[in-house]
């Protein structure tokens, strides 16, 4: 949730702070600070502000120490415990230490009451102070800094990655982690660790993920890692396929709209390697034949997105493989003693980011009960990835705006590749009919949004209206609902206006009294065997007073005879028509993508950071 960056080298210390958590605003931007190691009486210089790096780096003007330090950590904060302003921002110092903190603490009211009654006097609202002065204590006891952090992690409950630099010891930061992310690097000119990949790679590509039950050690010359009893762990590094400037923005005013525009290539990318003889392939031995006979049912387990990209698997693998498949909230899931099926079923765990904390507990508790767990994952080497019991990479590059866009069409195209892969064991399709939709999958639909995006200034065109109004609705009916429910969101979460997705031929059952004159509806409409439905929907709003803009195939408008007038037309599925898979979703979901980005520019919006919101979600 939180950004948390850390230097100690040749270099000062405060430019890779700073552009550290330039990378890592996206996690959270509500209030940011650096702590830098300067020696002397006294040893380590804190600045933190409520808002965001501009702010930081103004206060930072009144204490030009700050720039002589060649050790430092930084935080950009995502509030959990107490508001977001100066006192509860990170770094929080103690008597003996400086911390930073991404996670949640959940005991730490106990904590506090503890630290109350030895008389210490918390200055902040956060759980993170009492994890401060926590360690803090036991680092007077012992003056040993792992010694310390182990006996911390015993106390602690909750979630944590905490970086920290001891004052007595100005040029060493010592880490640890615990169901949060935390990945060092070692650069020509010093150490670095974060929180995310991004903003380790101005030091190195190698980049290796700190284990839990370990303290990292970051020198100047080195670092070295030890478990809790003191023996040496070795962190092996992944050399990142992607450099920088794809984790840059590249001349575009926002990621979000860079990351848009990179869906034809980040499905090429992803389908490409899963491809064998014109036939869906995973070398992976849960999708192997025997396996996929064994297969009784299937669950997707996600959150936001990444649970509407479940539906839509749910979609495809019901319509071409015929197997049953739930669609579960994570959050949901692990709460309500799902009936599971270990000898059965097969669950999905769908993820960007592979840190999502909800999505994490379900997995494992699925893992828990035995039920074989398939991740599918942007990030290499993330927690969902490296628990589950396989994972499939989409290979997306790097999604850095918190709304997701390439993840998702790549989510439902790997989905829909292992649709394909299902549906022709368990006998459901031909290899031939198999081989068609594969060959579409690959060269219609990169080329259809494509096409799509070509389209971007007819979608601003349409904005105007949708951008003055505060509620819409967005209807369809089959994968049309589904795509609604990602359009809606997608709109809500960057533009702040407030949209239902709905069944159509649900809103008559209640939600159509709210439909009034010149209220806004967006009708998804891209399923021939529901198109009169959706229609008969459209005219029961119209009639209503709706203004309704209608987002179909050409091949749909003629055939219904819609007027051209507020109807967005999509381009072409070559033999759409022949295929039993829906493609026009790829078209589809590209275009409430940037109707939602357009939208959210028209207000003024800050797209890449909305208002509440963090790219990864790691606390429950
Ligand atoms: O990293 P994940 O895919 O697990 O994240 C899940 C959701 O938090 C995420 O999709 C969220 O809904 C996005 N902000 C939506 O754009």
């Amino acid at each position: 949730m939180c950004g948390i960056i850390g230097y100690v080298g040749e270099e000062h210390a405060l430019p890779h702070l700073l552009e550290g958590l330039r990378t890592l605003e996206y996690r959270g931007y509500d209030s940011v600070g650096v702590t830098v190691s300067l020696g002397g009486e006294e040893p380590l210089l804190t600045v933190k502000t409520k808002g965001k790096l501009r702010e930081l780096t103004e206060k930072l003007k009144t204490h030009p120490a700050a720039a002589d330090g060649r050790c430092g950590i930084g935080h950009t904060r995502w509030a959990t415990h107490g508001a977001p302003d100066d006192k509860n921002a990170h770094p929080h110092t103690t008597r003996h230490l400086s911390l930073v903190h991404n996670g949640i603490i959940e005991n730490d009211a106990e904590l506090r009451a503890e630290l109350r009654e030895a008389g210490i006097s918390l200055l902040s609202d956060t759980d993170t102070e009492a994890a401060a002065w926590l360690l803090d204590r036991l680092y007077a006891d012992s003056r040993d800094p792992v010694d310390a952090l182990f006996r911390t992690a015993e106390r602690l409950r909750g979630s944590y990655a905490f970086a920290v630099i001891f004052k007595d010891r100005p040029e060493v930061i010592y880490a640890m982690r615990r169901d949060s992310p935390l990945i060092v690097a070692r650069g020509a000119q010093g150490c670095a660790l974060a929180s995310d990949v991004p903003a380790l790679l101005r030091h190195s590509r190698a980049c290796a993920r700190l284990p839990e039950d370990t303290v990292a050690i970051l020198r100047r010359d080195g670092i070295h890692a030890v478990n809790r009893r003191g023996f040496a762990v070795s962190l092996p590094t992944e050399e990142v396929a992607w450099d920088t400037e794809q984790a840059q923005k590249g001349g575009y005013a926002h990621f979000m709209r860079k990351e848009i525009d990179e869906q034809p290539d980040a499905l090429r990318r992803t389908l490409s390697p899963r491809i064998r003889d014109g036939l869906p392939h995973f070398s992976l031995p849960s999708l192997d034949t025997d396996r996929i006979r064994r297969v009784r049912s299937l669950r997707m387990i996600a959150c936001g997105t990444a649970m509407h990209a479940g539906l839509v698997g749910k979609r495809l693998i019901e319509q071409l493989a015929r197997l049953p498949v739930q669609v579960e909230i994570a959050s949901e899931f692990r709460y309500r003693d799902p009936l599971l099926d270990p000898a059965g079923e097969l669950c999905v765990f769908l993820s960007q980011s592979g840190e999502t904390a909800d999505t994490l507990a379900a997995l494992r508790h699925a893992r828990a009960a035995g039920v074989p767990t398939l991740a599918i994952v942007n990030v290499v080497g993330s927690s969902v990835a490296r628990e589950a019991d396989e994972v499939l990479y989409t290979l997306a590059g790097p999604e850095i705006a918190v709304a997701s866009t390439k993840a998702y069409s790549v989510q439902c195209a790997l989905l829909t590749l292992l649709a394909l892969r299902l549906a022709l064991v368990n006998g459901r399709m031909t290899e031939e009919a198999v081989r068609a939709c594969v060959r579409s999958l690959c060269e219609d639909v990169p080329a259809a949004v494509t096409a799509t995006l070509a389209m971007s200034d007819r979608i601003a065109a349409l904005v105007p209206p949708l951008a003055a109004c505060e509620h819409l609705y967005f209807i369809g009916r089959g994968i049309d609902a589904d795509l609604c429910t990602e359009g809606s969101l997608k709109l809500k979460e960057i533009s702040y206006i407030h949209s239902e997705a709905y069944p159509a031929g649900e809103l008559k059952h209640g939600t159509i009294s709210l439909i009034e004159e010149g209220t806004p509806v967006l009708a998804l409409m891209t399923d021939p065997s529901l198109s009169a439905k959706t229609l008969t929907a459209i005219r029961e709003v119209r009639a209503r007073g709706a203004h309704v803009l209608t987002v179909t195939t050409a091949a749909l408008a003629d055939a219904l005879s819609l007027s051209a007038e507020n109807v967005l037309l999509l381009p072409a599925i070559p033999s759409a028509a022949a295929l039993p898979a829906p493609f026009a979703l790829f078209p589809a979901a590209c275009a409430l993508q940037l109707l939602a980005y357009h939208t959210a520019l028209a207000r003024g919006c800050h797209i890449d950071q909305p208002r509440n919101l963090a790219k990864s979600v790691t606390v429950e």
